[in-house]
């Protein structure tokens, strides 16, 4: 994998994925922190099953997991249009995997398709990372929710993207994790990331952050997207929706920072949004070992939606949007 890091330096986190001649790489996001370790996935089938289990994850590596997915069904002779398919039915909540499948099923060469699509991830959160600066003012105290770091796209981030643009920038922010029940995405990678960068955080359970505002000790909120809706609404991790609640009880800005990739020309609001329902185990297990009693039941619904009211701006790579940009 190569670094994604600015003028050659490497970067203290690696790309999450990368196409590799006939072969895609990718970091797996199950192990970490505890380990780095990269996964080679050279089946259509083994790409479905790292997207289902979460081994690669997020929004934006989601689209360049779809663009490579048809790359390695073309180059095994297989439909490229079955194999995409397959790979959109993994996770049905982040437009971002249809998106990718669909750049590279229209594509001429889909394998060179996958590269572009992967090289330009980094390029648009760059963007979004200047655009959304002038968002953290110096000392800015930012809650994040799940992971948009570098880990959830081919590098840099989305939301924590804009963060990284600020700590670099000198702005010295410090970042509030919720650790993002039940599969600990802040815990685990936004904190492992955050570790890597030198930016100052703490991790909190996800419960914590309305009476952090309260207290005053939030300056904004920054999420990321799984998919955004015409007319503004956000899909996210589930848990986005009661920090937008308390946001806006509390008078603390909440912005979503995410690709035009990720919104949805077809969608015309939240409810449009098809919602991940996860195995109940994640819900009723800790670490793998049942902490609730043998008969109860959980649901698992993977995300929520933030109604576009509660959203104070949204950013793309094309800048800072004070109302939903549209189609
Ligand atoms: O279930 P996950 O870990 O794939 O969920 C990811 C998120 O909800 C992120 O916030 C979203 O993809 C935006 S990432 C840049």
């Amino acid at each position: 994998l190569t670094p994604t890091g600015a003028a050659g330096g490497a970067d203290p986190v690696p790309p999450t994925i990368a196409w590799a001649g006939d072969h895609v790489r990718l970091v797996d996001q199950r192990r970490l922190p505890d380990e780095l370790r990269i996964l080679e996935v050279r089946t259509v089938d083994q790409l479905c099953d790292a997207i289902a289990d979460l081994a690669v994850r997020g929004a934006p590596a989601l689209g360049a997991a779809g663009a490579m997915g048809v790359a390695l069904a073309v180059i095994g002779g297989h439909p490229g249009s079955e194999a995409g398919a397959a790979l959109i039915a993994t996770r049905p909540t982040a437009v971002n995997l249809a998106w990718g499948v669909r750049r590279a099923l229209a594509a001429a060469d889909p394998v060179a398709e996958a590269e572009v699509v992967a090289a330009a991830d980094v390029a648009v959160n760059r963007a979004m990372g200047n655009a959304g600066l002038e968002l953290v003012g110096p000392g800015a105290s930012v809650l994040t929710h799940c992971n948009t770091g570098s880990l959830a796209c081919v590098g840099w981030g989305t939301a924590l993207g804009v963060v990284r643009a600020a700590h670099e920038a000198g702005r010295r922010p410090s970042v509030w994790v919720a650790e993002t029940r039940p599969l600990l995405q802040g815990s685990r990678l936004t904190a492992w990331e955050l570790g890597r960068l030198g930016i100052p955080h703490r991790i909190v359970v996800d419960a914590a952050a309305a009476s952090l505002m309260a207290a005053g000790r939030v300056d904004l909120v920054m999420v990321g997207a799984d998919r955004v809706a015409v007319n503004g609404d956000v899909a996210n991790k589930v848990g986005t929706y009661a920090h937008a609640v308390a946001a806006h009880h509390h008078g603390v800005p909440f912005y979503v920072v995410a690709p035009t990739s990720t919104w949805d020309a077809s969608c015309p609001d939240g409810a449009a949004i098809p919602i991940e329902r996860r195995p109940p185990h994640e819900v009723l297990e800790l670490a793998g070992t049942r902490v609730a009693p043998a008969e109860s039941e959980a649901e698992n619904p993977a995300f929520d939606v933030t109604p576009a009211g509660l959203v104070t701006a949204w950013v793309t790579e094309l800048g800072v949007h004070r109302a939903p940009p549209g189609p």
